[in-house]
């Protein structure tokens, strides 16, 4: 049940960043950056700060433990990194809209396609992922934390994803249950509606990741393509992509190229 790393069928992002005028998305790929905290030096966070906008820098000030700030900033420079790696322009100059249960969106200038992003963090790791126009969700966990999986499973899982996580073997038990809450929660990030969308309405199988919908929530399994990753041995990522010949796709994902990122904010 360890998530794999699937052989990248085109690294385009090895391809850019891409120069002025030019853009490397087109609507069969996603682009998908993460970033590890410990990678960063402690000199190169001031030009970190610098790669994210004034509100996003006031925003992380609020946070009461640094790596909490940390890990916010990270993740929004990747973003603001990645949509300028991927499309040009700079980092800083992007602009977002909230929609009603709070997700971002970017607003994409008026002579393009409309990008899609999302971001997630937890402790450790933060993650972005870039498509065009399809609904995108991402979702990263730590795998260290106490948890009471079966309780809580009880609580928010679809019935046959507990009575998966009630087999796991002990010492599995964090994994599995972390495997279907980073599915769960790249999938509601992708519609928009977080956690306002009852978690037990769908189901995951973590061998096919296929989805299953209960009759109230109107959606179709066909039209989604669901990812998951282990960026580290402490880490869970799930990707989730609406899309309507999705094995088309081409999902590239690569660690940031802190490099690039950090000649953004110099
Ligand atoms: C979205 C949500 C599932 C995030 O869960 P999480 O595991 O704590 O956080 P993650 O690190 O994975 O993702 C956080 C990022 O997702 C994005 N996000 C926020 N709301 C989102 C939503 N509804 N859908 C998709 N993405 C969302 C943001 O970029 C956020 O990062 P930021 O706060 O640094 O800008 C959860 O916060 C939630 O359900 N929020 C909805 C609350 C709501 O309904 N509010 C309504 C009034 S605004």
């Amino acid at each position: 049940m360890k998530p794999e790393e699937k052989p990248p069928t085109d690294r385009f992002l090895l391809h850019g960043p891409v120069t002025d005028g030019g853009t490397m998305m087109t609507p069969d790929r996603v682009a998908l950056w993460w970033i590890f905290l410990d990678r960063i030096a402690d000199s190169d966070w001031q030009t970190l700060e610098a790669v994210v906008s004034e509100e996003e820098r006031t925003r992380s000030e609020r946070f009461h433990f640094d790596r909490d700030r940390q890990v916010y900033i990270a993740a929004h420079a990747a973003c603001r990194g990645l949509l300028s790696y991927c499309l040009g322009g700079r980092p800083q100059s992007w602009r977002f809209s909230v929609g009603d249960h709070g997700k971002p969106e970017l607003i994409s200038p008026p002579d393009g396609p409309r990008m899609r992003v999302n971001i997630s963090h937890t402790r450790g790791l933060a993650a972005v992922a870039l498509t065009v126009d399809h609904d995108i969700g991402i979702d990263v966990e730590w795998l260290q934390r106490n948890a009471e999986t079966d309780k809580l499973a009880k609580r928010v899982f679809a019935a046959r994803e507990c009575r998966t996580l009630a087999a796991a073997p002990q010492a599995r038990k964090l994994e599995t249950f972390l495997s279907f809450w980073t599915l769960k929660e790249a999938y509601v990030k992708a519609i928009g509606k977080g956690l306002s969308q009852p978690l037990d309405a769908f189901s995951f199988d973590l061998d096919t990741l296929r989805i299953d919908f209960e009759d109230r929530l109107a959606d179709d399994p066909a039209k989604w393509r669901f990812e998951r990753y282990a960026p580290g041995p402490e880490h869970l990522m799930a990707l989730a992509v609406r899309h309507p010949e999705h094995s088309r796709l081409t999902i590239d994902c690569m660690a940031a190229p802190l490099d690039y990122l950090l000649a953004q904010g110099g």
